[in-house]
């Protein structure tokens, strides 16, 4: 997927908002080795390096590499697929907020993780759970059928037991696993959907390349009830979190 890391930073801090109290479940140690996965522009990154760890920001996106080396040129990121990644060093631990749901195959991102870590190290993520943004992925997908498009979830969005399943095949202990809702309200009040939709969803829209016009105004007459919020004029996405803590053991 190729990120627009500006519209990322000028609309969607609420990705990385929602992750900072993920930071309090590790509990990083000043001189830890931490690798941060799916760092972005590095926001969770250079607040794991508040706590004195040494912090490595791992991402497969250039341009939010791009960004995150220049908002924080004393952390060190490193361009990867973590299903595809080999540490020379391992870590202390390992965090990783909103985007394991985008790594394919999971199992390979998590043996890959296992690997990274030394024995007694510490894995703590959040991403998608299962029915994760299930309303308006459910909608776009049915509109993109009824135009021909086959549309398919390109994300993984587990349930705790299948999630704890593949860590502990991968040879972690899972720790704590916990499944919730986090109904997250979205920026640029009516226009919010189709932001959100053009940041995240173009694995699912770019079969449409005139969705804005075909697809948009259907989709936000059938979510209208659902997910806008009349009060504060905003929309609401029907986001739902796996928070995950694991350990490997020594
Ligand atoms: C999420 O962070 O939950 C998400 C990201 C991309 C698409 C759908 C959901």
């Amino acid at each position: 997927m190729d990120w627009n890391a500006t519209l990322y930073s000028q609309r969607h801090a609420f990705v990385w908002r929602g992750g900072e109290d993920l930071i309090e479940l590790l509990g990083p140690q000043p001189g830890e080795r931490i690798l941060d996965v799916g760092c972005g522009l590095g926001q969770l990154t250079a607040e794991l390096a508040k706590s004195g760890a040494r912090v490595t920001g791992l991402d497969s996106s250039a341009s939010m590499l791009e960004g995150a080396r220049a908002a924080h040129p004393e952390i060190e990121f490193i361009q990867a697929d973590i299903a595809e990644f080999e540490s020379t060093e391992p870590f202390d631990a390992i965090f990783s907020n909103a985007a394991l749901h985008w790594v394919h195959p999971p199992a390979k991102a998590a043996e890959r993780m296992a690997q990274a870590l030394k024995p007694g190290g510490r894995l703590v993520a959040e991403l998608g759970g299962t029915g994760n943004v299930g309303t308006l992925i459910g909608a776009a997908s049915e509109l993109l059928a009824q135009r021909g498009h086959a549309a398919r979830n390109p994300w993984f969005f587990p349930g705790v037991g299948e999630y704890s399943q593949m860590l502990e095949a991968a040879g972690l202990e899972v720790t704590f696993a916990l499944l919730f809702d986090r109904p997250t309200p979205l920026e640029g009040g009516e226009e919010g959907i189709g932001g959100w939709l053009e940041m995240f969803a173009q694995p699912l829209l770019q079969a449409e390349p005139e969705w804005r016009a075909c697809v948009l105004p259907q989709l936000k007459e059938r979510l209208r009830p659902k997910l806008f919020d009349k009060e504060n004029g905003r929309w609401m996405a029907d986001y739902r979190r796996l928070r995950i803590a694991a350990r490997k053991p020594l």
